[in-house]
């Protein structure tokens, strides 16, 4: 069976350097045999969790608020693996990623004991420097938090104007990251 991967992609830019990385990563995984998904949050209507504990009500839409995580939500109840992928942003996660990430709190409210549905997990990431550590310590936080299966992550530094990425090594690196997510 095709392994089912959603790509949330929290970079602004549709043609920026994290979007490089996940068609890179895209490409490997399709040609391994996996369904992949990507959604670029910033184009899409999305708030913020409202911390109202009210949600896990309806599994189709889980939360209270009804935007586009409504779209969101079928397709991450059906992954097999989640790609974090993201611009650093001051040492982090953009917020479009972090906003976005917050509301999928609402698929573990579906659960009495807020368990988390078990996923593998990818990050890509892109910045002008090369300062990653803060992200990748809380990525690997935040994974294990959900009892994740980390398959790797790339980091692409030196790259900060769209069009930047070309001829990085790194998005050999996503596409060797892509190809090794064999189906099941
Ligand atoms: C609000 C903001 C914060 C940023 N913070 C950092 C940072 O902390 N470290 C860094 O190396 N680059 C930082 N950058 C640069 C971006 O990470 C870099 O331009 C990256 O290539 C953007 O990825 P994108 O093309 O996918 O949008 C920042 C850029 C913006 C707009």
């Amino acid at each position: 069976m095709a392994k089912k991967i959603v790509v949330l992609n929290g970079s602004p830019r549709a043609k920026g350097n994290t979007s490089a990385l996940v068609a890179e990563f895209k490409r490997g995984a399709e040609e391994a045999g996996c369904e992949v998904e990507v959604f670029l949050l910033d184009k899409m209507n999305i708030h913020g969790c409202k911390g109202c504990f009210g949600g896990g009500r309806n599994e189709d839409h889980p939360c209270v608020q009804r935007d586009d995580m409504d779209k969101i939500y079928p397709s991450y109840r059906a992954a097999d693996l989640v790609v974090l992928a993201t611009p650093l942003y001051y040492w982090n996660f953009s917020g479009q990623l972090r906003t976005a990430f917050d509301r999928l709190f609402a698929v573990a409210e579906c659960d009495p004991n807020y368990r988390n549905p078990i996923k593998e997990s990818v990050l890509l990431m892109a910045a002008e420097g090369d300062e990653f550590e803060d992200a990748l310590q809380y990525y690997q936080h935040l994974t294990g938090h959900l009892g994740w299966t980390d398959r790797g992550h790339v980091l692409m530094g030196g790259v900060m104007k769209v069009g930047d990425a070309k001829g990085h090594k790194e998005l050999d690196a996503a596409y060797e990251l892509g190809k090794s997510i064999a189906p099941q």
